[in-house]
């Protein structure tokens, strides 16, 4: 599922193409640069890919989700919904940013239950934050729908689906703003780095001038010489992770066409087994296929399928901890429905590039342990 699987001479000519220019910052030192902007044409790249108004590029997945909370300058203590099942990430988000995260229970898509939702919203939620989680999402315009209907801001986390959609709308544009990650195992990577992208210029301005110390980089303007907008700190993105992203992102089509090709071989492979229930995925057309999830039929029977998986060198993913009980011990409270849905959980990550040697391999040993397990 990564865009480091795909790294090759076009990345390294971009990045040395910045070290010769030796610009690596992305704003100012004009005569120096050559009137080139890696990480302006990224972001102008992404826009247009993603069909939103306003791209910026900062330094992680995490940092979108901290300034885009910031850029909506809600009334600070007060609660912002997120769910029980994501990278920890989004719920320190929330708390690094000075409010309180109230977590909602996942369905069988590994994304947020929105009736969940309607219980959990009270008088002092400002915002919910939605997670598409494992490349793609749930019914995420019925989600837009609850929180439109609540007048709630919704920021869209979709730093594990750069380049899913749902009904052919890119995921990251249903919400008021959207935060993408580009780590190092993402579907396509600058190293570290992340997006914000969103239609409304107040928001676009209000993250521009957060995620650097308040700057509004102005033209015509040196930095020493601007005036602080707003408050801030430093999230910026560089040249080097601007060339990469512009690169990744010209192989994304082709990386999430190989990958869904990958993931249905297998899925033809084990679909006739009995007693195994697949992910529920709502357009499974906007899947990028980063991974291949069925549920068993107790927490026992997935247990030994992951054990025995392992002893035949199929490793299964691991999202128990980082996505799930980190969230709790932050948050506290009782989850029992993701709890039961996660426990049941087997999945494998489908790589980008894979042979019909390692792809038939994974189909036999399931089918083998599905013998012995089920
Ligand atoms: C759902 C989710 N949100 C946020 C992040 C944070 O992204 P980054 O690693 O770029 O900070 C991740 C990273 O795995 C993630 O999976």
């Amino acid at each position: 599922m990564a865009g480091r699987e795909v790294f090759g001479d076009e990345e390294i000519k971009e990045v040395v193409d910045v070290l010769k220019r030796k610009v690596l910052f992305r704003y100012g030192f004009d005569k120096e640069r050559e009137g080139i902007y890696k990480v302006k044409e990224f972001e102008d790249e992404f826009k247009k890919y993603i069909g939103s108004r306003y791209a910026l590029g900062v330094s992680s997945g995490s940092s979108a989700l901290k300034i885009a909370i910031e850029s909506l300058n809600l009334p600070k203590g007060k609660e912002i919904i997120t769910q029980s099942f994501t990278f920890v990430a989004t719920v320190e988000a929330i708390k690094e940013s000075g409010f309180k995260p109230v977590l909602c229970e996942i369905d069988k898509s590994l994304n947020i239950d929105i009736q969940d939702i309607e219980r959990k919203i009270t008088k002092n939620t400002v915002a919910i934050i939605p997670v598409n989680m494992m490349g793609c999402s749930g019914k995420i315009d019925e989600v837009i729908k609850l929180a439109k209907s609540r007048n709630l801001k919704v920021i869209e986390d979709n730093c594990q689906s750069t380049g899913a959609s749902y009904k052919g709308k890119k995921l990251g544009t249903f919400g008021d703003i959207g935060c993408f990650s580009f780590d190092y195992v993402k579907v396509m990577t600058t190293g570290e780095g992340g997006m914000i992208v969103t239609d409304d210029e107040e928001i676009y301005k209000q993250a521009e001038y957060y995620h650097d110390h308040g700057h509004p980089h102005l033209p015509n303007l040196s930095r020493g010489e601007e005036k602080r907008m707003r408050e801030g700190f430093n999230f910026r993105m560089n040249e080097i992770q601007g060339a990469l992203g512009i690169v990744q992102l010209k192989k994304l089509p082709e990386i999430i066409k190989m990958q869904k090709e990958n993931k249905k071989k297998i899925k033809e492979g084990i679909k006739d087994i009995n007693g195994i229930e697949f992910r529920e995925i709502p357009d499974p057309e906007g899947d990028i296929a980063t991974f291949l999830t069925f549920y068993l039929q107790t927490k026992e029977k997935a247990e030994k399928f992951k054990e025995k998986m392992r002893e035949n060198c199929v490793n299964p993913a691991i999202l128990n901890y980082w996505h799930f009980i980190a969230n709790i011990e932050i948050v506290g409270g009782d989850f029992p429905k993701s709890r039961e849905i996660l426990d049941k959980m087997v999945s494998i990550e489908i790589k980008t590039i894979m042979t019909d040697n390692e792809i038939s391999k994974i189909i036999d040993v399931i089918r083998k342990v599905a013998k012995q397990i089920i």
